[in-house]
């Protein structure tokens, strides 16, 4: 296993939702499971990485369908890229940030999903990843939250007045322009909806710390826990769902990377 020693303090945060990651995240499964579906995925790819592996989700539907393929997980947190460990117990590892860590090449096929969302270098890191596919034949394929994601939470914290706390995520046309900018064709590319129904606000609210994705940069005080929930109630009319909207993209390099 390769480490990157500047590991940053975000995968704190994912460290720990390392243990109750799966049991919240059957969104990420169907996301993981569209992602699969796409048209113009390679057809038998060898070498295969999934950036932001986690707990390894996305690489189970990837050795499903690809069974041939040698697997490598890259996460920078050391407890989700553990809990792959135990799933994949004979792919290799990657740990550290997919911006900065040192990446394999000749790869046949990257795949990532949830993940970059939260690059904050988002082009810089599409140009490693075009460096670290074999020219030509190699792939990428995707899938990122984007623009109008989670609409419910987000119109919850207007109400409750703390908005500003929801998950940003680019537009879908940035993500793609960013993509052909970085040396990539869009060979397929769609927006989808995966909406997850909750029991009640509460549940909602603790799906998010379940996954490590906890929206905004501080922890909120009890008082404004209840105004949230209270919030979401409201605007859910009682049944309550998070939407998350999803780009799906598979792309191939176009020559090198300007
Ligand atoms: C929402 S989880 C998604 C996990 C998995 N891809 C799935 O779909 O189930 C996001 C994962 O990306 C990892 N991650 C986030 N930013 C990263 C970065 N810059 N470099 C490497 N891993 C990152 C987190 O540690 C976490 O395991």
């Amino acid at each position: 296993m390769s480490v990157d020693p500047d590991t940053p303090l975000a995968a704190a945060r994912f460290d720990r939702a390392a243990e109750t990651y799966d049991a919240w995240a059957d969104h990420h499964r169907a996301i993981a499971d569209a992602l699969f579906e796409l048209p113009k995925l390679p057809a038998a790819p060898l070498r295969l990485l999934d950036v932001g592996c986690g707990t390894g989700l996305v690489t189970l539907r990837a050795r499903q369908r690809y069974p041939q393929a040698a697997l490598t997980g890259l996460d920078q947190s050391p407890a989700m890229l553990e809990a792959y460990a135990r799933r994949f117990p004979r792919a290799e590892r990657i740990a550290g940030d997919v911006q900065r860590v040192p990446l394999p090449s000749d790869l046949d096929l990257i795949v990532s999903s949830c993940v970059f969302q939260w690059l904050t270098d988002y082009a810089p890191t599409l140009r490693r990843l075009h460096a670290a596919l074999t020219p030509r034949t190699g792939v990428l394929a995707f899938a990122e939250p984007v623009d109008g994601t989670l609409p419910e939470f987000t119109a919850a914290c207007e109400r409750a007045g703390l908005a500003g706390l929801g998950l940003a995520c680019r537009p879908a046309e940035t993500c793609l322009a960013a993509l052909e900018e970085s040396g990539f064709r869009t060979a397929a590319a769609q927006v989808r909806d995966f909406p997850v129904a909750y029991p009640d606000a509460r549940c909602a609210l603790r799906s998010f710390s379940g996954i490590g994705a906890l929206p905004g940069k501080s922890a909120l005080a009890p008082g404004q826990t209840r105004r949230l929930m209270a919030a979401l109630s409201d605007v859910c009319a009682g049944r309550i769902t998070l939407t998350y909207r999803v780009l799906l993209v598979v792309a191939t390099p176009n020559g090198s990377p300007p």
